[in-house]
């Protein structure tokens, strides 16, 4: 998701600094953005105290920070369920060292939050009132909780210290440069696909995604950075077009143009079972998702396709 951000505030002619620790990043995403010379990269970890984020900007050159956009975090369940420490860290203490560092320099913060903040939900769809049903001390609670406290932090900051934050609820992105083995439900589909192996499901494939295509999620971060309105708003941002999860197998095996064979194992635990944002809120900003599943898979397939033929 940064790396695409980076591209689309390039695109703006913005100067962007891009802190990231490569720890489930790959500098590779960020080849065009590296090739420009509006872009800085910093190597570093953002869960650390404000000063020493403040030394890292002065290190790199910079002294002066317009707006933050807080993407760092492991984000798919092999990811934070690897490091589930350092993804408590760095939505805790990144959070906090960053709405520091935003309230220094008088700019506004972004932070992306998930439609994970809603666990399992027992409520369909889900609005961003809806308060959520998370097990604490599962295995997700490091990301679920995570993002919560998060969100709090920016809240109390927007509240009570003059922050002025926003915070996305993504529901499943997807599309170009996602990585293969970190066991997200479209790469691990479409690299299955693309090596001629059956299709992994676990559960029975019923549970049901909203995936939306990067680019459309990308679309309303921005809107949402720009509506003062949305200070303390959570917006969800998703797609609500709802496909259990067989269909979204069944819809990559068309674009990879292969037979659909799928093989079943066990349930993840905690796994939703149902997913969906409700959009009024994103609908009340003149936003509507505009990239059909298949059309955004057919994008996906093919970026697969390049990098294989790439690094193969
Ligand atoms: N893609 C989705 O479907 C989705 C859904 C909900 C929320 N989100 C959130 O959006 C953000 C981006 O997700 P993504 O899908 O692009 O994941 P990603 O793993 O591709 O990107 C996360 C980036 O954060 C970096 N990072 C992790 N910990 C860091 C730290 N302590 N300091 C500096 N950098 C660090 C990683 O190296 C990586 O480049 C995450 O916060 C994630 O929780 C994504």
């Amino acid at each position: 998701m940064g790396s695409h951000l980076v591209e689309a505030l390039l695109a703006r002619g913005e100067r962007v600094v891009i802190v990231d620790d490569l720890s489930t990043g790959e500098v590779r995403n960020l080849a065009w953005a590296l090739s420009s010379i509006q872009t800085t990269f910093v190597h570093a970890d953002v869960a650390v105290p404000m000063p020493a984020l403040r030394g890292l900007l002065e290190d790199a050159g910079i002294s002066r920070v317009d707006a933050i956009y807080h993407l760092a975090s492991p984000a798919s369940p092999e990811a934070y369920g690897a490091r589930p420490w350092e993804t408590l860290s760095v939505n805790s203490v990144g959070t906090m060292s960053l709405v520091e560092l935003a309230l220094e320099h008088g700019a506004p913060m972004l932070f992306a939050s998930t439609s994970e903040v809603y666990g399992d939900p027992l409520e369909h769809p889900q609005a961003e009132s809806y308060f959520g049903n998370v097990d604490p001390i599962g295995r997700r609670s490091c990301y679920d909780e995570g993002k919560r406290f998060g969100e709090a932090a920016m809240a109390v900051a927007t509240r009570s210290k003059g922050l002025d934050g926003r915070i996305v609820r993504l529901f499943n992105c997807y599309g170009p440069r996602m990585d293969a083995a970190d066991g997200r439900l479209i790469p691990a589909l479409v690299d299955a696909a693309l090596r001629g192996q059956r299709m992994p499901i676990h559960g029975t494939g019923t549970q049901t995604r909203s995936m939306t295509y990067v680019d459309d999620a990308i679309e309303l971060i921005l809107l949402v950075a720009a509506t003062p309105q949305a200070r303390l708003q959570p917006i969800n941002v998703g797609n609500d077009d709802e496909r259990s999860v067989l269909e979204i197998a069944r819809a990559v095996a068309a674009a990879a143009g292969v037979p659909f064979d799928v093989e079943f194992g066990p349930a993840r635990e905690n796994d939703p079972q149902r997913r969906k944002p409700d959009l009024t809120l994103a609908h009340a900003l003149n936003w509507r998702p505009s990239t059909p599943l298949e059309a955004g898979l057919r994008q996906t397939v093919s970026w697969f396709k390049h990098e294989r033929s790439a690094f193969a």
